[in-house]
């Protein structure tokens, strides 16, 4: 799909950091994700049936869709956490259906995905959260782990929560803090499943920011979200996924206002 990337009005937002190392634009020109014909099978379900797409760099997408449509499998078929059974899926420069150690490891430094249940270690501080990976993985020195660890928490806005513990934190600061851990890694490519769906209002809004934020930034971003509003204000291109299919797609004033198929049309009227 071609739409223009997003350029950030110059001073439109107070951006509170900059991303840490970020990778985007230096890397091969093309784009960022590409999926043909992608198939995926659980038993004899075929969960993804011919899935077909392209995100450019500094891309915001957003996939919706009913319940069991198959945007989970989607999302995670990019990070290689599924296997597939059929297509082609490049994401950050790595053939992913080759399934190599090192293609793989070198996928998962590319590509951070955050998921509903924001899976922090209890026992950790915030911080130590964010700098264990940098530090064990990584192989960082613990000083300069930690100025990352202050930089991401600065962008998500929780500079001021570094010693604190998870349970000290509420479901908003938590889901912000995985947001940051994430980025500490200095992806190229953001996944995000429902990262918002377990929070009251207040508290989605404020992830939400800090979604939008990155976006700004230039992360290129796939989110799974039943924020239609976020999806329609922000998002640069809406997939609406049916029955494992990409049923209908393109930029979201041209698909929620002149919705192509009755699913969508009925999709969007039902409030979901
Ligand atoms: N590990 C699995 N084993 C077997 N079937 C699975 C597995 N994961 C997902 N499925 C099936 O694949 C289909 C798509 O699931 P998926 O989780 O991708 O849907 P989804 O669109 O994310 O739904 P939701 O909005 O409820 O999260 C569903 O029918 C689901 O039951
Ligand atoms: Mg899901």
């Amino acid at each position: 799909m071609l739409v223009a990337n997003k350029l950030a009005p110059a001073g439109a937002r107070h951006a509170p950091a900059v991303l840490p190392n970020t990778r985007a634009g230096t890397a091969a020109a093309g784009p960022l994700v590409s999926v043909r014909n992608l198939v995926k099978r659980f038993g004899t379900a075929k969960v993804l049936d011919g899935v077909s797409l392209e995100i450019e760099r500094g891309q915001m997408v957003a996939i919706v869709g009913r319940s069991g449509s198959g945007k989970s499998t989607l999302l995670r078929c990019m990070n290689a956490l599924e296997s597939i059974e059929g297509g082609e899926l490049r994401v950050c420069g790595h053939d992913i259906g080759a399934r190599d150690k090192l293609a793989l490891r070198e996928l998962r430094r590319d590509v951070g995905i955050v998921f509903q249940g924001y899976n922090l270690f209890p026992h950790l501080t915030v911080e130590r959260n964010i700098t264990l990976a940098l530090t064990s993985v990584k192989k960082l020195a613990r000083a300069e782990a930690t100025s990352i660890a202050q930089r991401v928490l600065a962008l998500v806005g929780l500079q001021d929560k570094a010693a604190s513990y998870p349970e000290q934190l509420s479901g908003g600061q938590s889901q912000r803090v995985a947001i940051a851990r994430s980025l500490a890694l200095a992806p190229q490519l953001m996944l995000f499943d429902e990262v918002t769906s377990a929070l009251d209002p207040e508290l989605t809004g404020e992830v939400l920011k800090v979604m939008e934020d990155l976006s700004r930034q230039g992360m290129t971003m796939v989110l799974v979200t039943h924020e239609m509003a976020f999806a329609r204000r922000l998002a640069d291109v809406v997939i609406f996924m049916h029955q494992g299919r990409v049923w209908e797609m393109g930029p979201p004033e041209e698909l929620f206002n002149r919705p192509r198929t009755a699913e969508f049309a009925q999709f969007i009227s039902s409030g979901l």
